[in-house]
């Protein structure tokens, strides 16, 4: 069947569809149907099978008698390491921390935070919290003790599982202080913390609440998989909304488990026995699915990365690990080849290694430029396959399937919806558009198995956010169109959310963090285009009367207190003060316009504006810093 006869076939009879492809997933009692529609636009999937993430990911491997392939191997150029672990070790490293975990009182249903590095550990973490029924959620280690100190207070975990640190090429990340900070700092307390002690940085154990990883399993039993409901959750991640406060995305565990079965083979070509490598972080999305999960559901081999693509050491890290592991599949951010390319336009890195495994390059977190593409096809000669989703749908909307045909690539386009998905473009009205036509895209409900089931503890919050803008539809949040042959373009957000180094981040929790410096009575955050990381964000401050301190101070103090209060990860770092900002006669911040000027582009005077004039000013703030060029 070719993608039109797969897509047409989920159509016809959705529910026979994922049935269907509920039947690669062991379960311990089977579903009675697929979809439950709970009313009021909420769904869930499989609610009455009762099923073991941690089982399907690894136990069931071993059980079929494939306990000896790798399933995960350690890559660190930071430290020099190659490590790999077998789907049997894996099995007993998992079963022995969950039984610790248990011994200590974590049981179903009880949420874990997981804040860890690029470490097999990390993974392991994840996959003991998933056998026991409890719920993970995994805090990206770049993010500030403040922004864990929120996650912290929102999930309530009963446990901490960190590491004494991260690395960062030339700068240890010290994890243990940013914990310490954020339990501080928040209302909520964990019962205990496990400290996984790296060498490059033992930290300190606080008697009484920190146990370490290896002292704590010593002597436990340890747990088998405990089966759980199919709308159990099996994590929460905390993604950027429009606001400080992030927003704590809930998977649920059987549609996971199917979803990302379906995945691996149709959208990315691999079954078990295969390699496949996902260069991200476990504290994003892209690595739940395709560095934890995904890969290990389908019983393949998958890579725990802990490096840059240049620098560590080279910008031909990428095409040695490819070479090394044999990777048939390989998926990464766009600015990740976009830094490579940099340092390696002729591609000389990737003719040093033999790549004849890897058959298909995956790229997706930001939207793929054609130049960065045509790149890749040249130098690698394999099929560049950008594919589209988010944090909130967990694996890809549209794509081009690679395990079921190859579609003819349209560059500047992630392919077509995947089943499950019908994906519509609407005016403001909620009227969809003709072809070629720019508006809001969304999903027609219910969305399918793998998605969102809420937000945590915030059901009005997802309501809001996702389903009240175009009732009967999920708010994707970006903007784009559709071609007469179907094929999806994603052309920007349609909120206050930006993308830096693939990375999600909200210029409104930006926003908030300037404002609480004494000296700024208002401030605006853009993203403005970057040619390695996509977008950068961009600070206008306008102080408080009275203050007359020399600006760069002010701009430097600010800079240091978004990386404070968010992190590194925010890159924020170009800031400038100016008299006012543009506003419609109503208040309200015309950042659209600010960013059409700092990209150089052409913009139309916005008829609400109420001031005019301020806009020359934005444009010699924004030349000062070498933005707003002539539109081209
Ligand atoms: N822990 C602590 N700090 C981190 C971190 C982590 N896990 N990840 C990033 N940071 C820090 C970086 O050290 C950097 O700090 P600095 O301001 O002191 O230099 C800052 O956060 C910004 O990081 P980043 O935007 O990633 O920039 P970079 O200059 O370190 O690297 C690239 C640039 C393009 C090489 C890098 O962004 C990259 O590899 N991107 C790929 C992104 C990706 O895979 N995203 C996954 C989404 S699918
Ligand atoms: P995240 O939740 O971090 O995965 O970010 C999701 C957002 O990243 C999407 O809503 C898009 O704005 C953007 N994005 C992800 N993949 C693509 C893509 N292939 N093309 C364009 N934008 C993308």
């Amino acid at each position: 069947m070719g993608y039109k006869e797969v897509y047409g076939a989920w159509q016809s009879d959705p529910e026979a569809f994922w049935m269907k492809a509920a039947e690669a997933i062991d379960w311990a009692k089977p579903p009675s149907k697929a979809l439950f529609d709970k009313g009021d636009g909420m769904f869930e999937w499989f609610s009455d099978g009762m099923v073991n993430t941690c089982w399907n990911a690894v136990d069931r491997h071993v059980e079929a008698g494939r306990g000896d392939e790798i399933a995960i191997m350690h890559e660190s150029p930071i430290t020099h390491a190659t490590k790999g672990f077998t789907y049997r070790e894996l099995q007993a490293r998992v079963a022995s921390l969950a039984g610790a975990l248990r011994a200590r009182g974590i049981e179903k249903g009880d949420r874990v935070i997981i804040y860890m590095p690029m470490v097999p550990e990390a993974l392991e973490a994840m996959l003991a919290c998933a056998r026991l029924g409890a719920v993970h959620s995994v805090v990206f280690g770049g993010f500030a003790a403040n922004e864990l100190a929120v996650r912290i207070d929102d999930c309530t975990p009963k446990a901490i599982i960190a590491a004494s640190c991260g690395l960062e090429p030339g700068r240890v990340v010290h994890y243990k202080p940013l914990l310490d900070g954020a339990i501080e700092q928040a209302r909520h307390k964990p019962d205990f913390c496990v400290i996984f002690q790296r060498e490059q940085e033992v930290a300190k154990l606080v008697e009484g609440r920190d146990v370490s990883w290896h002292g704590f399993q010593y002597g436990v039993e340890p747990a088998d998989c405990v089966p759980v409901e199919g709308n159990h959750p099996c994590y929460i991640l905390y993604t950027s909304g429009t606001t400080g406060q992030p927003k704590g995305v809930v998977r649920s565990t059987a549609g996971h488990l199917v979803a990302l079965q379906w995945s691996m083979k149709n959208i990315y070509n691999i079954e078990a026995g295969d390699r496949f490598w996902a260069a991200s972080d476990v504290g994003w999305v892209v690595g739940h699915s395709y560095i934890c999960y995904g890969p290990l559901i389908a019983g393949a081999q998958t890579v725990v990365f802990e490096g840059k693509p240049i620098g560590t050491p080279h910008a031909g890290v990428f095409w040695r690990i490819i070479q090394n592991h044999r990777i048939k599949s390989f998926f990464t951010a766009p600015t990740a080849l976009r830094a490579i390319r940099r340092e390696d336009p002729e591609g000389e890195w990737i003719k040093r290694y033999k790549l004849h495994d890897l058959q298909a390059l995956f790229l997706a977190g930001e939207r793929a430029d054609p130049d960065t593409i045509k790149w890749a096809q040249k130098h690698l000669g394999v099929p560049v396959i950008d594919h589209w989703w988010q944090t909130e749908t967990g694996w890809g909307i549209a794509a081009n399937p690679m395990g079921i045909e190859e579609l003819p690539v349209k560059l500047g386009s992630p392919s077509v919806p995947m089943p499950g998905y019908d994906v519509r473009i609407l005016d403001e009205g909620g009227h969809e558009l003709p072809p070629d036509t720019l508006g809001a895209i969304a999903i027609k409900l219910p969305l399918p198995p793998g998605t969102l089931q809420t937000l945590w503890n915030a059901e009005a919050r997802y309501k809001k956010s996702y389903l009240t803008q175009f009732p009967g539809y999920y708010e994707t949040g970006d903007a784009g169109m559709k071609d007469k042959d179907g094929y999806l373009y994603i052309m920007s957000r349609t909120d206050d959310v930006i993308n830096v180094a693939g990375h999600r981040l909200s210029t409104g929790a930006m926003e908030e963090v300037l404002a609480s410096h004494p000296d700024v009575a208002e401030c605006a955050v853009i993203g403005v285009a970057d040619a390695l990381k996509g977008q950068m964000p961009l600070g206008f401050l306008c102080l408080s009367s009275g203050v007359n301190r020399p600006h760069d101070e002010i701009c430097k103090e600010t800079v240091k207190l978004v990386r404070d209060k968010i992190g590194p990860v925010a890159a924020f770092k170009l800031c400038t003060v100016v008299d006012r900002l543009p506003k419609t006669r109503s208040g309200k911040i015309l950042r659209a316009t600010m960013v059409k000027i700092a990209d150089g582009e052409s913009y139309k005077m916005p008829a609400t504006i109420d001031d005019p004039a301020i806009l020359d000013e934005i444009k010699r703030a924004l030349r000062a810093l070498g933005y707003a060029g002539e539109p081209g």
